[in-house]
């Protein structure tokens, strides 16, 4: 079975990666030259625990290979992945450009039967449009068909939840078509979903719009549990013990980012708009979000009110840790308003600031240590949970802040306890705000 997978981002490549190391005969495709000859020198364009070692295995061993030549690879390949972007319109609406280009191509290069994937997520009903635009677009006399197969991976274990996914999802409408899924997943041992493409494509936003949901909502009871004295962590401990609950995806923080959620919820309420019905629950949960993003900024600016001049530590950038993804990071609005008012920044995250730097390079100071960053600072905010600033020494915040140091932080990196005992200006999410006895 000859595999063809479109797009070499987050998806595509984890995808062909996972894929050949079940032992399928997959070629990525991309029209970035650059980046096709870099991953043939085994080199990633992402940041992605074991994919590199992935590429770099089963490119050797023949099963992986790369490629721009889509004509060539599509002309005789049993199956074509689609992990192209769907990014967001202005109107929240997903922008399938890249999918219709890729169909295009499908259609104009296809000399042999085949089935056509879409891994990518789209809204209900485009695997529909899909399918007729490959059959009014096909040059050769040949069958095509579309199936769904939404991804659930997540960013920074990519590849262990592709080859441990929680389950596969097969949105089919033909018994061939599920055949053939079911033969690239043989090897895989977890519960399949077998359903139509509809319902395949709602299964992936609904999913992820409930999650988006879970956050919004603890992010909500949390600025209450400040309000009417109560701790948010004591207050999800004691909902966790409830099965139906649960203890994943209720921890409090400054809102979601990523190329996922804010995207997905936006795309499902426009969605239902779009079919004359109103997703409160996912209306509230995109504007609770917009809202938790400022929390910190507010909070600095209520205590200080101008920030003018000020010392600033940002610790973190990307939206979370173990990538370098800045995707609707709530890092890159926060520095846009402390620079708007003035401040004086300096940044450590290894690992986002590349990436950070196509944003804002000269404005800001990049620092190779937590230390260097939070020299002489007045403020320190705390974007992205990273071992390195979980496990960071507390001393040093006294040693080597300002003495009035204010600690902003937006991912409840440590315990209120450490904190009152170090004597620390200290503010978290949900929780007591420790301030310093002077
Ligand atoms: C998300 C989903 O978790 C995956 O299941 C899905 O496949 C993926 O989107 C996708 O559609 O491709 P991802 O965006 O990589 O994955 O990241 P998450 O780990 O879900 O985190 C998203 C955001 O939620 C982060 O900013 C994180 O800090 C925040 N978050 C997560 C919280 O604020 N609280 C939590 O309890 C959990």
């Amino acid at each position: 079975m000859k595999i063809v997978i479109a797009g070499t981002g987050y998806v595509g490549l984890v995808t062909g990666a996972c894929l050949s190391e079940v032992g399928h005969n997959v070629t990525c495709i991309d029209v970035d030259y650059e980046k096709i000859e870099k991953l043939k020198l085994g080199i990633s364009p992402i940041y992605e625990p074991n994919l590199e070692e992935l590429i770099v295995k089963n490119y050797k061993e023949g099963k992986l290979n790369f490629s721009t030549d889509y004509e060539t690879e599509y002309k005789d390949c049993d199956i074509v992945f689609i992990g192209v972007g769907t990014p967001e319109r202005s109107d929240g609406s997903a922008n399938l450009d890249y999918i219709f280009k890729v169909l295009n191509q499908i259609a104009r290069s296809v000399e042999k039967d085949c089935l056509v994937v879409m891994k990518s997520t789209v809204p209900v009903g485009t695997n529909d449009r899909a399918e007729l635009y490959l059959k009014e677009h096909l040059k050769n006399n040949v069958k095509v068909e579309v199936a769904s197969n939404p991804e659930f991976l997540a960013q920074g274990t990519a590849v262990l939840d592709t080859l441990n996914a929680s389950r596969i999802v097969i949105g089919v409408e033909s018994e061939e078509a599920k055949n053939k899924l079911l033969e690239v997943y043989e090897r895989f041992k977890q519960p399949l979903v077998i359903t139509n493409r509809r319902s395949a494509e709602m299964i992936k936003y609904a999913s992820n719009d409930f999650l988006a949901l879970k956050i919004s909502f603890i992010n909500e009871i949390a600025n209450l549990c400040e309000k009417v004295g109560a701790n948010i962590e004591d207050v999800t401990k004691g909902m966790s013990y409830d099965t139906r609950i649960g203890n994943k995806f209720l921890n409090a923080g400054i809102g979601y980012g990523g190329s996922c959620f804010p995207k997905d919820t936006k795309a499902l309420h426009w969605l239902s708009n779009d079919n004359e019905y109103e997703l409160k629950t996912i209306k509230a949960t995109i504007e609770v979000n917009e809202n938790q993003k400022y929390k910190l900024f507010r909070k600095a600016k209520e205590l200080y009110g101008e920030l003018k001049g000020k010392n600033v530590a940002i610790l973190g950038l990307t939206f979370k840790p173990g990538t370098d993804d800045l995707r609707e990071a709530p890092s890159i609005p926060n520095v846009r308003r402390l620079l708007e008012e003035g401040a004086i920044i300096k940044a450590y995250d290894s690992v986002g600031e590349e990436n950070f730097k196509k944003i804002y390079k000269e404005e800001i100071t990049y620092c190779n240590s937590i230390e260097n960053a939070i020299h002489k600072a007045e403020l320190v905010f705390i974007f992205t949970e990273w071992k390195e600033v979980k496990e960071f020494e507390l001393d040093k915040y006294k040693v080597m802040c300002n003495e009035d140091v204010v600690i902003l932080d937006g991912r409840n990196c440590y315990r209120i306890d450490d904190m009152k005992n170090r004597n620390l200006n200290y503010y978290s999410i949900g929780r007591e705000f420790i301030k310093r006895n002077k």
